[in-house]
């Protein structure tokens, strides 16, 4: 489960990357992906045309989802709640079930060679910090997999 602030741009861009990556892996009846965010602002909406034109680039498609808020039972349905910038990281900490704590994490720490641990939030930028969201996923998304496969498969 990946988590941003509107999941209408990082967290739909990381679930169609991971979920594209599982595919390609053969892994799809074993990894569940899904996104959500904190603010309610974009319940129902596609993602970002931004963001999705950015992952069309990239061989994937984002047209399919539509954005949902973080609810209480993702605390138990996913074993990785992954928090796409410190700040998600320390609202989910405040909205996680007592004793849930251990799913909670940061995505970018699945990539450490990245040399930093947010996602910077592109909704108020330009078509560049689309694509260092995709840069970022890509590799992180890796580690996440690698990771997945050490201690789950
Ligand atoms: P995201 O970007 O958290 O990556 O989906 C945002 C999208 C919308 C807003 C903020 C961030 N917003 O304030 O509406």
């Amino acid at each position: 489960m990946f988590v941003c602030l509107g999941n209408i741009c990082r967290s739909p861009t990381a679930e169609g990357v991971f979920r594209a990556l599982v595919e390609r892996e053969g892994l799809s009846e074993a990894i569940g992906v899904d996104s959500a965010g904190l603010g309610d602002w974009h319940v129902g909406d596609a993602p970002d045309p931004r963001a999705q034109a950015a992952a069309r680039r990239r061989g994937i498609s984002l047209s399919g989802q539509r954005a949902r808020t973080i609810r209480p039972e993702d605390f138990t349905a996913f074993d990785y709640v992954l928090a796409m910038d410190t700040r998600n990281h320390a609202d989910l900490s405040h909205m996680c079930p007592p004793g849930e704590e251990h799913r909670l994490g940061l995505f970018l720490d699945f990539a450490p060679d990245a040399g930093r641990r947010d996602v910077p939030d592109p909704y108020y930028g330009d078509a560049h910090g689309f694509d260092l969201v995709l840069d970022l996923t890509e590799k992180a998304a890796q580690g996440l997999l690698a990771h997945i496969r050490e201690n789950h498969l």
